[in-house]
């Protein structure tokens, strides 16, 4: 099956697949094209999953021309930003123009257009859902023959020691759609188990004395020592924002951030992923804030195109 990621940014979802490549039950997905206006991101992606990086903004996408393989089954998945939607976000969505790669896919549906995928996902924050956007891409989905399911889930109800809800809407055009999540299972693995070596003390991730004294009370600090703790959300700007971006570790005493490899992994990235060289911690913090919690993805996948 073939799988265009639509936004690809670092290409959460191809590292998803990757993943369920590895598992026993094996999904047969390759991706073919990823597309988004970022170049940063395409050379993490390209680095990470091949030659299939399409540097354009949606919405000057041909829908029609989308489809790569017309003879196999095919899979779109798309993370368009968030911000829009967000709490923090103006919330004028008609107006925004990060919206329009999402509109123009809604009149593109509008069209009864053939050329559509088998299957399509998209992520995005929760408040995605009560969005006039999300009513008429389903409504549009549906007028178009595919059968919807939709979810908010967060990788705390995987075991997994970090938040990060999101709305999933799953569409199949092939069969109807159940999408069945864990719920509450045991914390799989502790926050000390994704730390690095200690950082020497001239280490950047080491927070200044002034910034944690006028900060401390608005800053979610985790202990290293903790089994039981759960990080924070990181969103792209940790590393610049210092409050509602992310956790910070209290380590030897002292406050620090939370490394872009330790965020990847709390994310479920595996050890297969890295950043090409060159990329400073902030850039990294920002790609991975924008990214997806893979294992939620790989569940969302597996019972989508199984
Ligand atoms: C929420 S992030 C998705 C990240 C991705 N799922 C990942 O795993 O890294 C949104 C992405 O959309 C890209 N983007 C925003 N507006 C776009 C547009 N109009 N056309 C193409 N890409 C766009 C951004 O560069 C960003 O990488």
């Amino acid at each position: 099956m073939s799988l265009i990621e639509l936004f690809c940014g670092i290409g959460g979802v191809a590292e998803a697949v990757r993943g369920l490549d590895l598992a026993p039950q094996r999904i047969d997905l390759v991706t073919s094209r990823a597309v988004d206006i970022d170049l940063d991101c395409g050379r993490v992606y390209e680095h990470n999953f091949g030659n299939v990086f399409d540097c354009q903004t949606i919405e000057s996408i041909d829908w029609d021309r989308v489809r790569f393989h017309k003879e196999e089954p095919e899979l779109w998945w798309l993370s368009p930003p968030c911000q829009p939607y967000c709490r923090r976000g103006r919330g004028r969505w008609d107006d925004d123009p990060r919206c329009r790669a999402i509109l123009s896919l809604i009149d593109w549906l509008a069209r009864r257009p053939t050329g559509l995928p088998d299957y399509l996902g998209l992520e995005n924050v929760p408040e995605f859902a009560s969005a006039s956007h999300r009513d008429r891409l389903v409504d549009g989905l549906e007028a178009v023959g595919f059968n919807i399911a939709e979810i908010v889930s967060c990788p705390t109800s995987f075991g997994i020691p970090n938040r990060r809800r999101r709305y999933y809407l799953l569409a199949s055009h092939q069969s109807a759609v159940s999408i069945e999540m864990p719920q509450d299972s045991p914390q799989k693995f502790a926050i000390a188990d994704v730390l690095e070596t200690v950082p020497d003390d001239a280490s950047e991730l080491w927070m200044d004395s002034q910034s944690v004294a006028q900060y401390a009370s608005a800053m979610d600090v985790v202990d290293a020592d903790d089994r039981m703790a759960v990080t924070a959300c990181f969103a792209s700007g940790y590393g610049k924002s210092i409050i509602r971006s992310g956790s910070y570790l209290r380590q030897s005493g002292r406050l620090r951030r939370f490394s872009p490899l330790e965020v990847s992994r709390l994310m479920g990235f595996s050890a297969a992923f890295t950043f090409p060289p060159g990329y400073s911690y902030r850039k990294q913090w920002k790609m991975l804030g924008n990214s997806l919690s893979i294992p939620v993805v790989q569940t969302l996948l597996n019972g989508l195109v199984r």
